[in-house]
């Protein structure tokens, strides 16, 4: 009896030993690419998402082992309440830190220093072709100043990271200030230092205030569209910008990243989602039409009372204030008309817009059949409502932007395909652009690519020291 208890304790010890330096372990090898999928399943279940850097997601959620368990549990259940610890935030919180002190690395002074004199190059260019007149017959482009002030919502699986880079790139290379999350865990709302929330929108709280003498100009983190809050906190000229996608397409890909329902009959799903699917703010549940602040009245799950006329009416009414408040919905499936649609909008150049994909999916193992898909159409109305009218209006949008839009569009596809040779190639040095009918002459150099492929974490993080000299704020 006595000796089968010193055994135990022993074990118990050695247990907890293990697992006190697998935490530490952890914590030092932050960029190591390490992918687990209960860590995403974890994410998931906090609403989470680590796009564009993988690699975070081993320090910050490998941690609590602890707790995976009942994760996956109630992800799987659809429950979405959190139980994580004091002592697991601890331990995150110095993970988090460590994260951040790596950043500061040799490599990152580097990077830091190619990038302030990428700053005051882009500069220099940008000035010099602000001034420069082109002959253009389209009166959006020729007139059209270029837009520093921009709040990109940036929805989970819709391909936004690939966006994103976009506007980091653009804020960046002008020396913008951007709208961030703390990184510091006693301040910030998620363990992401790119994801201001997954369920609340801007608030005095939950983001860092501009460095001094400057105000905002780009937001393109995580976080929910609130329209007061939104006027509240950006310049009241500010531009708004989303990315969505195939509702049917976009629900595949989130259940695969985040694990979602793994063990679930896909059509047991969608002849039943509520049965599985319980979570308030799920990353499945009309997961986009959320992300732009729909009224929560509407969601299934939340609506009760109100009869389903009164709901479509409603959703349809908020649907005409977005569609007047946006400057530009652009559409997943039609990417590299989006894109040019934005430089469009925003008055930007050519360079602007080149994109490389990131987190580029897999083909999806797990799809739904178009029966599925069709019984979907109930839970997922919102979803379906906001893509149809979205691909509306931008249809007209590309139809009233004039003739010399398609030609500018295939124009773009070549410069985009000779930037992922070129960026593929380490032998080329570089790659110019003469002036063409859509802008200036323009060169892309290998720190473009990196940039191009620069995680999105790291990236924000890299953005965050130039603006204010320090992390952890
Ligand atoms: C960027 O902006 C900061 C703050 O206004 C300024 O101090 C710095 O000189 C600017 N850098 C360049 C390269 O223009
Ligand atoms: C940018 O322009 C300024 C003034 O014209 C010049 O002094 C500076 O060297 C230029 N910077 C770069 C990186 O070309
Ligand atoms: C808007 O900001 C206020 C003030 O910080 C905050 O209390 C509120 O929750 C925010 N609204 C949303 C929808 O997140
Ligand atoms: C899922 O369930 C349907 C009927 O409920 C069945 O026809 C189908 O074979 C099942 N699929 C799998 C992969 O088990
Ligand atoms: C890469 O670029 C070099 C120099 O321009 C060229 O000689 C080579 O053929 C290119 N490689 C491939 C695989 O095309």
């Amino acid at each position: 009896m006595g000796l089968q208890f010193y055994t135990k304790s022993l074990l118990s010890i050695l247990a907890i030993l293990f697992l006190l330096y697998f935490a530490a372990k952890q914590s030092t090898e932050v960029f190591r690419e390490v992918v687990h999928t209960d860590a995403k399943a974890n994410e998931a279940r906090r609403g989470n998402d680590n796009d564009g850097d993988k690699r975070a997601v081993g320090i910050r959620t490998d941690v609590n082992t602890e707790v995976q368990t009942s994760q996956v549990e109630s992800l799987t259940t659809g429950s979405t309440e959190t139980t994580s610890t004091t002592a697991t935030t601890n331990s995150i919180s110095e993970s988090f830190k460590a994260i951040n002190n790596q950043l500061v690395d040799k490599y990152d002074e580097e990077m830091l220093a190619q990038l302030e004199i990428f700053v005051s190059t882009q500069s220099n260019i940008t000035t010099t072709s602000s001034q420069a007149t082109t002959t253009h017959s389209n009166t959006m482009y020729q007139e059209s100043p270029e837009i520093h002030h921009v709040a990109f919502i940036k929805i989970h699986k819709t391909g936004s990271s690939t966006a994103q880079n976009i506007f980091l790139r653009f804020g960046v290379s002008r020396n913008l200030t951007f709208v961030l999350a703390h990184d510091d865990l006693s301040l910030s709302e998620t363990r992401y230092p790119n994801v201001i929330s997954y369920s609340n929108s801007l608030s005095e709280r939950n983001i860092v205030s501009p460095p001094d003498g400057r105000g905002y100009d780009i937001m393109c983190c995580h976080v929910v569209y609130n329209k007061e809050n939104f006027t509240r906190i950006m310049p009241a000229d500010t531009k708004y910008i989303a990315l969505i996608r195939h509702p049917i397409t976009r629900l595949e890909s989130a259940m695969r990243y985040f694990n979602m329902f793994p063990n679930v009959n896909l059509s047991d799903f969608a002849a039943s989602p509520l049965t599985y699917d319980k979570g308030k703010h799920s990353m499945a549940n009309n997961r986009m039409a959320f992300e732009l602040g729909f009224p929560l009245s509407l969601f299934p799950n939340s609506y009760t009372q109100v009869n389903e006329l009164d709901r479509k009416i409603e959703a349809s009414a908020y649907m005409d204030e977005l569609m007047s408040d946006y400057s530009l919905i652009m559409i997943n499936e039609r990417m590299d008309e989006s894109v040019v649609m934005l430089k469009r909008v925003l008055g930007w150049q050519l360079k602007d817009i080149i994109y490389q994909k990131q987190l580029v999916a897999k083909h999806e193992t797990r799809r739904f059949s178009e029966t599925d898909a069709n019984d979907l159409r109930n839970y997922l109305y919102l979803d379906f409502a906001l893509y149809e009218r979205a691909v509306q209006e931008f249809t007209k949008q590309v139809a009233n932007a004039g003739d010399d839009f398609v030609r500018e569009v295939e124009y773009f596809k070549m410069v985009n395909e000779k930037v992922t040779f070129f960026c593929g190639n380490a032998s080329m040095t570089s790659l110019s652009f003469d002036r063409s009918l859509w802008g200036d002459p323009f060169e892309v150099t290998r720190f473009d690519c990196e940039l191009y492929k620069k995680p999105e974490i790291k990236f924000i993080q890299h953005i965050r020291l130039r603006m204010y000299g320090t992390l952890n704020n």
